[in-house]
């Protein structure tokens, strides 16, 4: 009882946060030195929604082409998009004319792109955006277009020639993996002579993995961001297995992130059709505490309100973006309650509890606050608001008290808790 009242005591108390600030200030891995990608990238691809779709004659509105990505953009600068933070407009696979042009460079397909991709280029960067092209590190792209094998140079240079500002650097068609090491590298090495800030969002864990355990301190020095499992879909399937797989290899990952390089879980799919409300809650608050790029793949021409809202969620963006640049990572799982939680700026501590159970209603569930952030998210004592489903200000709690939080099934309740 005694030696508890002592360890209660304010001096104490404050020598354990000072610690804890000085613990969490440790920067992580080197970064690849492109002085980019100091918070997770934020912006849209058009992979998950619009797939290969190739076929302007059929669905003009939905294929692939410099007028999608035109609205887009305008959608992006005139619907607060920008404002939030997406910032990146991302050309994913299908841009291509099925042959390189007689230079040997690649080119866009002419009668989907008739004005080319530096004219492109040029409209989204007058509406304040940036813009993302795709390749492959192989002989061919995932969906059979030109790879970049034997060209990185060259690509590197019309990419920046272009005015291009990030790089999907896919890994299909590879055949050996001293081909896919090599050639992550050398596109890295091939972008940063360009001269231009391009980002560079690589895939290399991915097909790493299927071979041997990738060297995540060595991507880190190559990439800014680099997915490691699956593509998403636009099922709740799919957010729970990249979720599972995360916590899983947490030890492997959360490490290796931080500012100027990411782990990317995929991306965001809120404001399609696959989700529920609380599903897509959950995307949102797990990719925050995640530190994931968030990467929209949905149609901002038509986007409800309540999903507009949630990618738009000031105070969750926040908790992405947080300056710390630390990614969080599960704390424990019981009975089918997930507790995440991510250390922030200034001592504070994001803290999201997923109920994984699909059957029943929403459950309560109670956490002391004396097991978040290695007994120190609540010292000596904090103020505690609700970011998900809905804001509110839980208030005032003391280091010793409990919490109790009602989570809707497949839904996630996301707390801030700053230190007073
Ligand atoms: C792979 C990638 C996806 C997408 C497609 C395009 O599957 O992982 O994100 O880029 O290729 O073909």
């Amino acid at each position: 009882m005694k030696l508890k009242n002592q360890l209660l005591q304010p001096c104490f108390l404050l020598a354990l946060r000072f610690l804890a600030l000085v613990l969490w200030s440790f920067p992580g891995a080197r970064a690849l030195d492109n002085g980019l990608a100091l918070t997770p990238t934020m912006g849209w691809l058009h992979w998950e929604r619009f797939m290969c779709n190739v076929d302007c004659q059929e669905e003009p509105d939905s294929c692939i082409s410099e007028k999608l990505f035109m609205q887009m953009a305008e959608l992006m600068h005139s619907d607060g998009w920008k404002d939030a933070g997406y910032k990146y407009l991302c050309i994913d696979d299908c841009w291509m004319a099925p042959k390189r042009d007689s230079k040997g460079r690649l080119q866009a397909d002419p009668k989907r792109f008739p004005n080319g991709i530096q004219s492109l280029a040029n409209y989204v960067h007058s509406k304040g955006l940036k813009l993302g092209i795709y390749a492959d590190v192989g002989n061919k792209t995932c969906a059979g277009f030109p790879g970049s094998f034997g060209h990185y140079d060259i690509d590197a240079k019309t990419f920046a020639d272009w005015g291009v500002d990030l790089l999907k650097f896919d890994g299909c068609y590879c055949d050996s993996v001293e081909h896919l090491e090599n050639g992550y590298k050398r596109m890295s090495l091939a972008l940063n002579r360009t001269g231009r800030s391009i980002v560079y969002s690589c895939e290399w864990p991915l097909y790493m993995w299927p071979f041997r355990e990738p060297n995540y301190t060595e991507i880190r020095q190559y990439c800014n961001h680099w997915r490691n499992f699956q593509d998403v879909y636009d099922s709740w399937q799919s957010i729970k297995s990249i979720l599972a797989w995360t916590s899983s290899n947490q030890k492997r990952i959360v490490h290796v992130a931080g500012p100027g390089g990411w782990n990317d879980p995929d991306m965001l799919v809120i404001g399609n059709f696959g989700l529920s409300w609380d599903q897509q809650v959950t995307q949102m608050a797990l990719w925050a505490i995640m530190a994931a790029p968030l990467l929209m793949s949905n149609d901002l021409r038509q986007i409800s309100p309540q999903a507009k809202a949630l990618l738009q969620n000031k105070d969750v963006i926040a908790i992405n973006q947080d300056p710390l640049g630390k990614q969080g990572y599960r704390l424990r799982k019981e009975d089918n309650i997930e507790v995440w939680e991510r250390p922030l700026t200034d001592l504070a501590w994001a803290v999201a509890m997923v109920n994984l159970q699909e059957i029943g209603g929403p459950r309560f569930h109670t956490i002391s606050l004396a097991s978040l952030g290695q007994g120190m998210a609540c010292v000596p004592d904090c103020t505690i608001t609700q970011l998900l489903p809905v804001k509110s200000k839980l208030g005032f709690y003391e280091w010793t008290s409990d919490l109790k939080i009602k989570i809707n099934p497949t839904g996630t309740v996301l707390l801030r808790l700053a230190a007073n």
